[in-house]
């Protein structure tokens, strides 16, 4: 298989993921100024007592700051990366079907929010889930203006609080490489997937080879086919 196709805007999109490299020393927030808190919030997109760890921890955006600069340079360089590819092309190739329970782990400003609520309508679901607020807060916004009542929001750095065997598919495009703990991710989207279930992979940080030796490495995974942007993995 060869990898997927490249596209310009991951460019801007990188200078984002740049930001978010920057190391800030570790500051503890009780001693830490607030100006050194929303510093780093900018940069990393949460303060430095860390991410949160659960939806139950952190559910909503409201006590959140709006702006978060890795955040807005990566919103910017896909918005110019999906002026040349269409996401329901990209869509295409899960084979979403009406009725579909979907998690967009990872979703970001949520570039696929609007084009999945179609795909499964009205008796389908949509879950959008991102660590950091700012996205989810983007998603939030999308979701009340298209009025969009089958799209559910999720903050979580790995636990999703679904429930077991209850997704049909679930998208985990652009944020493998993002993971600090990529095999307790995968193990989460393996419990929450019906037996079968799909998982659609994309990263344009990782070769085709790392891409099939990490995905299948925890026997939770078969590799089914490669599209023109994806990779199909079916729950073992
Ligand atoms: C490059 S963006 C991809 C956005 C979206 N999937 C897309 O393709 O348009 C990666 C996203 O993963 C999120 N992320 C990073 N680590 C995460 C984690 N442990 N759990 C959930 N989301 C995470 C980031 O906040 C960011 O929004």
């Amino acid at each position: 298989m060869n990898k997927p196709a490249f596209n310009p805007g991951s460019r801007l999109a990188a200078l984002g993921h740049g930001f978010r490299r920057l190391r800030l020393p570790r500051m503890n927030v009780r001693k830490g100024t607030r100006i050194k808190r929303a510093f780093h919030v900018a940069i990393y997109g949460y303060g430095p007592e860390g991410k949160a760890t659960s939806p139950s921890e952190e559910e909503t955006t409201t006590s959140r700051p709006a702006f978060n600069l890795h955040f807005r340079l990566m919103s910017l360089g896909y918005k110019f990366r999906d002026s040349f590819s269409s996401r329901k092309n990209i869509l295409k190739e899960v084979r979403i079907e009406p009725g579909f329970h979907v998690l967009d782990y990872g979703c970001g400003p949520g570039r696929y929010v609007c084009p999945l609520a179609e795909l499964v309508g009205g008796s389908g679901k949509v879950y959008a889930l991102d660590v950091q607020p700012a996205a989810i807060g983007e998603v939030q916004n999308i979701a009340s203006k298209k009025q969009l009542a089958n799209v559910e929001t999720i903050v979580s750095d790995c636990r999703t609080g679904l429930h077991r065997n209850s997704l049909d598919a679930v998208l985990l495009y652009d944020t493998f490489h993002h993971l600090s703990d990529p095999d307790r991710v995968l193990s989460e989207l393996h419990r929450v997937l019906k037996p079968g279930g799909i998982l659609s992979f994309s990263d344009h940080h990782m070769e085709e080879k790392e891409i099939l030796a990490r995905v299948t490495n925890g026997q939770l995974f078969r590799p089914q086919r490669r599209g023109q942007n994806t990779y199909t993995f079916l729950k073992k």
